[in-house]
């Protein structure tokens, strides 16, 4: 009975001993070019998914129309574009993370889906609102308003349709982005001097 119990209480101090003995000497991943834990995407995306199944807003309370399109591209050649990257030209910032942040104006390998365009628009809003924990993706509610956050989600929603050319050109970080200019504050980016617009007056 006495060994019993002596092996019970041996066993409760053994497990978190070891686990603290792997944290000092087991060589535990932790730079970005190391191999996750195993099953780490399964665990943490379980999660994920479900406390945004819990949250999730069905239908965006804004059309995807043309001025959706621009003014989210607007918000992701500002906000987005330094990890996700531009259309067409992948970020070598995002590329070199842990988790890497995926570019989000490419084909995925099988089908026709561009970036998160399987996801509803509402899945991807909580995700730019909320952020991903312990992965590098900032949250960006206090950054951007809740239109901002839903005219980017709804466009990366049709990033495998057709786009208006203004929409595509501010995306492939051709046109200059004036934006968002639509309620962030103005000294979060770059605003070219008026000097630098020939024709602007
Ligand atoms: C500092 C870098 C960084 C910035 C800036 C950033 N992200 Fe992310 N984002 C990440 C990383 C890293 C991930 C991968 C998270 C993961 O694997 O769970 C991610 C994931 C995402 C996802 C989920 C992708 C998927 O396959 O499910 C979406 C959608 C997204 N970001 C949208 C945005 C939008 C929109 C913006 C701009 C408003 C933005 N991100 C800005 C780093 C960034």
């Amino acid at each position: 009975m006495v060994r019993i119990f002596f092996g019970i209480i041996l066993g409760i101090l053994l497990v978190p001993l070891a686990g603290v003995l792997w944290l000092y000497y087991g060589k535990v991943p932790v730079a970005v070019a190391d191999p996750p834990l195993p099953d780490e995407r399964e665990i943490t995306g379980l999660a994920l998914s479900a406390r945004i199944d819990r949250e999730l807003i069905p239908h965006p309370p804004i059309d995807a129309d043309e001025h959706t399109f621009i003014a989210g591209a607007h918000v992701y050649s500002e906000k987005c574009a330094v990890c996700h990257g531009y259309h067409g030209k992948p970020s070598p910032i995002g590329e070199n993370m842990f988790p890497s942040a995926p570019p989000l104006w490419e084909k995925h390998h099988s089908g026709s889906v561009v970036g998160v365009s399987d996801d509803p628009p509402g899945e991807t809003y909580w995700k730019v609102a909320n952020g991903i924990r312990l992965t590098g993706m900032p949250d960006f509610k206090t950054q951007l308003t809740n239109t901002e956050i839903w005219q980017v989600s709804v466009l990366l929603a049709n990033a495998d349709k057709p786009l208006p050319p203004v929409a595509l050109s501010i995306l492939r970080g051709e046109a200059v982005s004036t934006g968002p200019a639509l309620g962030a504050p103005a000294t979060t980016g770059p605003i070219p001097p008026a000097a630098n617009n020939p024709g602007d007056r």
